[in-house]
């Protein structure tokens, strides 16, 4: 039997092992959607049992559009997994959203272009609803931890989720900001988020902002999203320890229940 655990993490850019499991091991598993981003280390954190996966691969090999979401995610409920953290690298298109805050998306919008957006293609038809498409009960989660923390945090941000792996032009950035009026702007929610929707699985991102996007006077660079991104590292690693603690044995939303309506 495929090795289980409770809680999966997918660790985001600067994140490529969780640093916090004890007696962990590697597996690997074999999906019907191929390999998925590198090994998954398992191992308990806090008395429970952990997964840990960083999406981009362990050398960061993976670009965004080409990250294996549907294995990935496959892969996570094979063992059993219930709810899913998903730390992510983003910018900000706001001016009150400054490098190393911390961001927690409600909404998304999707800009990205060529992914496999379903676990189910052969002979079923599966319309989920990602009306709100994270896990309201994680998000309750971490909005008490960081209290406790006294780490003041967004709450209910729109995520803008693009193909990359290019940054945006201005032209694009000021769209993104003016017009639409999404927060933060990332490219690998999607199809991540939804996939855990129709795998009825529980998720929440926790965004940490690298930059400032191209609206802003300076075009973002990869180094300067590095430079961010080992202080953000510090802090999301600190969420997640005390998130342990606080998250309840058994669901109390209604992740659980994503199927019921979604055939016809
Ligand atoms: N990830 C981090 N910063 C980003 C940006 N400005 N645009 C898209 N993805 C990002």
């Amino acid at each position: 039997m495929t090795e289980q655990a409770e809680i999966g993490i997918f660790g985001g850019t600067g994140i490529y092992d969780s640093g916090l499991l004890t007696e962990s091991k590697e597996i690997t598993i074999d999906t019907p959607f191929g390999k998925t981003s590198d090994s998954i280390t398992v191992g308990i954190y806090k008395g429970r049992k952990v997964a840990f996966m960083p999406r981009h691969g362990k050398k960061h090999t993976i670009p965004p559009h080409l990250i294996n979401f549907r294995a990935n995610i496959w892969a996570f409920k094979e063992m059993g997994i219930k709810r899913i953290i998903a730390p992510s690298a983003v910018g900000s298109l706001k001016e009150e959203l400054k490098p190393g805050d911390v961001v927690i998306p409600s909404q998304f919008i999707d800009f990205t272009k060529s992914r496999k957006y379903t676990l189910y293609e052969d002979n079923k038809v599966i319309h989920i609803s990602v009306a709100d498409p994270f896990c309201p009960e994680l998000q309750g989660v971490i909005s008490k931890v960081t209290k406790k923390m006294n780490l003041p945090i967004h709450k209910d941000a729109t995520y803008i989720c693009i193909e990359g792996p290019r940054f945006s032009t201005r032209a694009e950035s000021k769209f993104y900001k003016n017009v639409i009026g999404a927060d933060i702007i990332g490219m690998t929610l999607v199809p991540e988020c939804q996939l855990a929707r129709e795998a009825q699985m529980c998720y929440v991102s926790i965004s940490t902002v690298t930059d400032y996007d191209v609206w802003a006077d300076k075009p973002v660079t990869a180094r300067e999203v590095l430079e961010t991104l080992s202080k953000n590292v510090g802090t999301t690693k600190n969420i997640l320890s005390m998130l342990f603690d606080e998250i309840p044995q058994q669901r109390g939303c209604s992740c659980h229940k994503a199927f019921e309506e979604a055939q016809f």
